[in-house]
């Protein structure tokens, strides 16, 4: 295979696209003539600032996030918004309302029961999450602080296909799905992203709140994880993840030559579409998700046997096909179809997997 570049079609970090891969490369020694890489540069100085504001700017703009909102950039993961949310939010009511439809969805109800009362609005473990609560189903309380739900499941491979209401603030963690369609921002009091997958190189989250949900944290909060001081210092309380930041902004030019949010949905619903419709007549493989909720990112299917997947896996990597095993907890395999995914590496995949077929059925 040597220096060809091959499907990747990993949960995350996932791959970027290659304009983006190579731009960087180009000013990687050599910023814009500063005589500097963007990783050498002092996040205070005027270059940086520049880029900072600009991929700012162009996140507002692509995400269409109106003036109530503040995008911030913090370190921590998505696992690190798990913790900051509940105690920024948590302390208004004492109480919060969570849907638990996955893996990382359970975590963050778990990390929340440190820092006030948890009450489970919708729960579908006994369906192996395999499903999406409609709104009708969910079990909010009065007084809760906020309502979190994880809009894609990556492990799972469900997505919720709305956008959930409550009486309170909605808060969702879009790690898996944010920047592959419009999203109803304003919807939304607060919407966090590990970057991993859509976005950027892992190591950071982008979270965008409602400014009036700010301030009111519990006084055990680290500052760095304290909405109120992001704001303050516009997201420079400490040194931010700089190139982070930089391949962010390279990412969201991109997305906008290749049509915005509508054109990376008009690309999802074709990549997942290839995909979704073989499994529908395949003989060999079955689809994990229900027909309702299945998710336009991550995929996630299987044949009858551990063994065949374990084999198909193998196979697929030799093909340049490669991290299609399912999530350890879940087996089976898993393709995820990021923005960055061509569609040349889903018709690949399904002609493989055809072929696979015809000679294990
Ligand atoms: C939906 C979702 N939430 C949270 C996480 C955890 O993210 P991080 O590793 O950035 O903490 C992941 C990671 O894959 C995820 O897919």
């Amino acid at each position: 295979m040597g220096n060809e570049r091959i499907y990747n079609f990993s949960a995350g970090p996932s791959m970027l696209p290659l304009p983006v891969l190579e731009r960087a490369a180009s000013e990687l020694t050599n910023f814009n003539g500063s005589g500097m890489s963007v990783m050498e540069m002092s996040h205070r100085s005027k270059a940086y600032q520049e880029i900072f504001d600009e991929a700012k700017a162009l996140l507002r703009r692509t995400l269409n996030v109106p003036e109530s909102h503040e995008i911030l950039f913090m370190q921590g993961g998505a696992t690190g918004q798990f913790a900051a949310v509940a105690m920024n939010l948590m302390g208004r009511t004492g109480l919060a309302d969570y849907a638990v439809t996955g893996n990382f969805s359970g975590l963050a109800a778990k990390e929340a029961k440190k820092y006030g009362q948890v009450h489970i609005a919708a729960d579908t473990t006994e369906q192996k999450h395999t499903v999406i609560p409609r709104q009708q189903e969910l079990d909010l309380s009065t007084g809760a602080a906020y309502f979190h739900y994880c809009a894609n499941n990556t492990i799972y491979g469900t997505e919720w296909d709305y956008t959930p209401r409550a009486g309170c603030p909605v808060v969702a963690d879009m790690s898996s799905n944010l920047l592959s369609k419009p999203v109803d921002v304003a919807g939304h009091g607060l919407i966090y992203a590990g970057v991993q997958k859509n976005m950027a190189p892992a190591g950071m989250a982008a979270v965008i709140i409602d400014k009036s949900l700010a301030g009111s944290e519990l006084p055990c909060t680290p500052t760095i994880l304290s909405y109120k001081t992001m704001i303050d210092k516009d997201s420079m309380y400490n040194t931010p993840p700089t190139y982070n930041i930089y391949m962010l902004l390279l990412v969201l030019r991109w997305v906008q030559e290749m049509g915005g949010l509508a054109g990376m949905e008009e690309l999802r619903k074709e990549r997942s579409g290839l995909l979704y419709d073989f499994l529908d007549n395949s003989r060999l493989f079955t689809c994990c998700a229900d027909r309702s909720a299945r998710s336009k990112m991550n995929v996630t299917f299987r044949t009858a046997s551990p063994e065949l997947d374990a084999r198909f896996v193998k196979e697929a990597a030799q093909q340049g096909l490669v991290s299609l095993g399912g999530h350890r907890i879940v087996g089976g395999m898993r393709a995820s179809l990021y923005n960055a995914m061509p569609v040349e590496g889903v018709k690949k995949l399904v002609s493989f997997m055809e072929a696979f077929e015809l000679q294990n059925s």
